[in-house]
């Protein structure tokens, strides 16, 4: 298969960049096609962590094309921070990476606005990261953003930005009560960081098309998860994007029909952060300790996240949402030591019992889950790299999720580094 993507399955942070760091070891072209650095990838190689927010996690393989797609929310400041970085490790991105003219520029006053809304709801919060992502896209949607196309042409997009800059901060002083941004300021800097950001503007969906023709290996690396998407999450409490696998299409540039494959990244157990509803949330001693062993703190924010039980009537709903060919199960290691666990197999609501999402996302937040027991293992599993190696326990586990869920598990991950990994099935080795 050539074209692939990766998609979360439940509230983001599935660990999805290690896996996409494993899979572009085949790939050509690594390609994000939605959000922004609301998203933070962490990889851990040679014991070196980096952590990616806007760069696709392929990055690190230094002959990959990285592609960052027309459904993006860029913040350029962030950027070309990001590609610096980079390259004081010896990661270098030039001539590799293309930025969609199409995608859209998180400006200042996005984040301003996105922070002072949040502290303004208190407790109704969304618990967002307060990078400017909602209000970008709101803007894409009402046609008043900007794009890195505009950038070309600088005297028209001052125009633009100096009118949105107007707007924005009167909305920021008479609505928000918050400070405005300041304009002049804004615009002297993105003169200056105009010059370094235009080398790497390109017309990513007509590349991203040709690659499909020319049967280059290409992966799509998406950010968030099922859960969050605008249209298929936990609405309002998700983020303000497609993140599902159809979003590929109009956010990557590749042409419907031409995508091969999903595979689906699910954590063994679960977890989110910021409000919204979560059936299978444990509480108290068991839900700290393992937040502690699973490192289960924001990579973007330093949050500590909610955590939960396995919930495969959640993952029933991913695999339909997206189609997926496969699921890669990751942080099976943070499990070791809890016996019995548990798996949500489905929900009640007064008398209705449901196998997956119930109708109407609304209802999730009234859903009682119902479970199962399964025996744990004690025995850590880190340096099992084929499913023979695992505790016996471990590995009844990881059955009995692919049983429920109707789906194959194609990796399994079992400890940080990129190559604690079984890998059962690689989706660019198969036909
Ligand atoms: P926003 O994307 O910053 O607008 O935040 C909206 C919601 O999505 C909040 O609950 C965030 O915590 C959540 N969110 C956004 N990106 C991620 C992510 O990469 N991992 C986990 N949660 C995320």
């Amino acid at each position: 298969m050539n074209t692939v993507a990766v998609v979360g399955t439940q509230w983001g942070d599935e660990g999805k960049g290690k896996i996409v760091d494993l899979l572009a070891a085949d790939a050509e072209i690594v390609v994000r096609f939605q959000g922004g650095n609301n998203a933070a990838h962490t990889l851990v190689i040679e014991g070196e962590k980096f952590i990616l927010r806007l760069v696709p996690s392929g990055a690190l393989n230094r002959s990959t094309t990285c592609v960052l797609g027309g459904g993006m929310v860029v913040n350029p400041f962030a950027l070309i921070e990001e590609i610096q970085n980079l390259k004081k490790r010896g990661v270098d991105l030039e001539g590799r990476l293309k930025v969609s003219f199409d995608a859209h520029l998180v400006m200042p006053y996005h984040i301003a606005i996105d922070r002072a809304r949040e502290s303004h709801l208190g407790k109704r919060a969304i618990g967002t990261t307060g990078f400017g992502i909602g209000p970008t896209y709101e803007d894409k949607m009402s046609r008043q953003g900007l794009r890195f196309d505009d950038l070309i042409d600088w005297a028209s997009f001052k125009d633009k930005l100096e009118r949105n800059i107007k707007e924005k901060n009167l909305y920021l002083k008479a609505v928000l009560k918050t400070r405005p941004i300041d304009g002049k300021v804004l615009l002297a800097e993105l003169q200056k960081l105009r010059r370094r950001l235009l080398p790497y503007l390109s017309d990513t969906s007509a590349y991203v098309a040709r690659a499909t023709v020319d049967g280059k290996k290409i992966l799509f690396e998406g950010a968030h998860g099922t859960m969050l998407d605008i249209d298929y999450g936990t609405y309002p409490f998700v983020t303000s994007s497609n993140c599902i696998a159809s979003a590929v299409y109009a956010g990557g540039g590749v042409p419907p029909g031409k995508l091969d494959a999903v595979l689906g990244i699910s954590k063994a157990y679960t977890t989110r952060v910021g409000a919204g509803p979560f059936p299978t949330e444990i509480h108290g001693a068991l839900g700290d300790s393992l937040r502690e062993e699973g490192a289960e703190f924001g990579s973007a924010t330093g949050r500590p996240r909610r955590i939960g039980w396995f919930d495969a009537a959640l993952a029933r709903y991913a695999i339909r949402v997206n189609g997926l060919w496969g699921l890669a199960l990751t942080k099976l290691d943070v499990l070791t030591g809890i016996d019995p666990l548990k798996i949500c197999v489905g929900y009640k609501i007064g008398k209705d019992s449901f196998d997956t999402m119930p109708p109407g996302r609304n209802a999730l937040a009234k859903a009682k889950p119902v479970y199962e027991e399964i025996a744990g293992w004690h025995e850590k599993p880190d340096a099992a790299r084929t499913i023979d190696e695992l505790p016996a326990n471990a590995r009844r586990y990881v059955e009995r999720l692919a049983e429920l869920c109707g789906v194959q598990i194609a990796m399994i991950g079992v400890g940080a580094s990129r190559d604690a990994t079984i890998v059962l099935k690689n989706p660019f080795q198969e036909v």
